[in-house]
């Protein structure tokens, strides 16, 4: 890429190294430019002459720094992304988790990095669907955007954005309203929307199932393995983890088993 007096090397090293300690996101050479045209929308919503400046002010104010981290995420997502971890969860996980935990009928489920909430609202559906009483399921979805976060508790989609999920779905746990979709509220309260940056820990404990598809992508190994080692932390004694189909734990220092079903791979912690 070449150097532009806007945002020069110094420039991107500079911003490349905050946002890798800040959050683990990791940008290459290659997508220096989408750093770049991020930085420059923010500058222009800002009105800051330099990139200089805006350093300035993101590393002396903690909101800034929380929105200027919020603008280079990637927040792509949709209902039942990759169908077969859905039809994993409910035909192998669900299954072994009832069990294992015959005193407790508690499935806890933490959606990290959830973007705007059709991952954990997927997993929320179908546990309602398949779950039988005494069980119950909570669900923690947790995000560093607060834009997106805002728009996962407010559990209206467009109809372009429902496209996907299964009419039977649709028909038991939305209402149609104008301009698109609103989840039901019952629905909306099993899911907590918590802000959490997967920099640090979460404090949280005892997933039984912990989703952090599409997200460790953006980070490098040493970030990944972090987060990976925090996430066995944050689970119970025997559990299960989703990444995204184009991540791998494949020699990485993790204690994760490997586990291959019918219907895809996922990982599992036993001790
Ligand atoms: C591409 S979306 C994936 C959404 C969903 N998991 C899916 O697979 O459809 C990645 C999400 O990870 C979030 N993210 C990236 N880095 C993060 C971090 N350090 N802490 C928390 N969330 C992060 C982004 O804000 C974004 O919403």
């Amino acid at each position: 890429m070449l150097e532009t007096s806007f945002f020069t090397d110094t420039d991107f090293t500079r911003y490349r190294t905050l946002v890798y300690n800040e959050s683990g996101i990791h940008f290459t050479t290659t997508n220096r430019s989408i750093l770049e045209s991020r930085i420059k929308e923010q500058l222009r919503e800002k009105h800051i002459g330099s990139v200089q400046d805006y350093y300035t002010l993101i590393t002396n104010d903690k909101a800034e720094l929380q929105n200027f981290l919020d603008s280079i995420t990637t927040n792509l997502t949709r209902f039942f992304r990759n169908q077969a971890h859905f039809d994993m969860l409910q035909d192998y996980v669900v299954p072994e988790l009832m069990k294992f935990k015959k005193d407790n009928h508690t499935i806890k489920i933490w959606s990290a990095g959830c973007s705007t909430g059709e991952e954990p609202y997927t997993i929320a559906m179908v546990l309602q669907n398949i779950l039988p009483l005494p069980w119950h399921f909570e669900i923690i979805a947790s995000d560093l955007s607060l834009k997106c976060l805002m728009v996962g508790k407010e559990g209206f989609y467009s109809d372009n954005q429902v496209e996907g999920i299964p009419s039977n779905y649709l028909t038991k746990y939305f209402d149609h309203v104008a301009g698109g979709y609103k989840i039901h509220k019952d629905l909306v309260s099993k899911v907590r929307f918590d802000y959490h940056n997967l920099k640090h820990d979460p404090g949280f404990r005892n997933f039984d199932v912990v989703f952090c598809r599409n997200v460790i992508i953006y980070f490098d190994e040493v970030a990944q393995v972090e987060v990976i080692n925090r996430f066995w932390q944050a689970m119970s004694l025997k559990s299960f983890l989703f990444i995204g189909h184009s991540e791998s734990l494949f020699g990485m220092d993790t204690q994760f088993e490997f586990v291959k079903t019918k219907w895809g791979t996922l990982y599992q912690k036993s001790v």
